[in-house]
């Protein structure tokens, strides 16, 4: 069985963890569900948690080969496309949550809201398989949380965001 290694990174506003992947062989990895701050009051963005996962990287001569979420998140923004922004590298999410931003869609009333997952650059289907250096990885569609909610199985570590929460911990309205 791999073993990757895993660092978390917890957000205490959204009491959500941010994880990076990484292959000890190649130093290649990847960033799970990492979080765009958000402040309510002022609408403002910022990129703090972001920016301690790139200081993480840096500083353990990692080398970014993807940037996944696992599902769309209610109670937080995702910090995906800050990512590519700085780094180039793709981000995915599964193929369900077009289905999802239908819904979302039609709450917000945002007529013009694309629907078609393009937000991303791959939408993953239950089965696909992709690796993180030596490491291969399994997506498994995991609904319940979200339609959308994939699972990515590392080696012996299983990516499962909001598909548990742990007891008094996490939101999962
Ligand atoms: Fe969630």
């Amino acid at each position: 069985m791999q073993k990757p290694e895993v660092a978390g990174f917890y957000d205490p506003r959204t009491c959500s963890i941010q994880y990076v992947v990484s292959c000890p062989k190649t130093r290649q990895c990847a960033i799970i569900d990492p979080v765009l701050d958000f402040d309510e009051k002022s609408g403002t963005t910022a990129s703090t948690n972001a920016t301690i996962i790139l200081d993480y990287i840096e500083e353990n001569d990692l080398k970014l080969g993807w940037i996944l979420d696992t599902h769309p998140h209610a109670d937080h923004f995702s910090a995906a496309s800050f990512l590519k922004a700085k780094t180039g590298a793709p981000t995915a999410i599964g193929q369900h949550v077009t289905a999802v931003q239908q819904i979302w869609k039609d709450i917000y009333n945002w007529h013009d809201f694309a629907c078609d997952g393009s937000q991303w650059d791959r939408l993953f289907c239950d089965g696909d398989t992709f690796s993180i250096g030596e490491l291969n990885v399994r997506v498994m569609h995991s609904p319940g949380h979200t339609l959308a909610s994939i699972t990515y199985v590392v080696g012996n570590a299983a990516f499962i965001h909001d598909t548990l929460f742990m007891p008094d911990s996490g939101r999962p309205r």
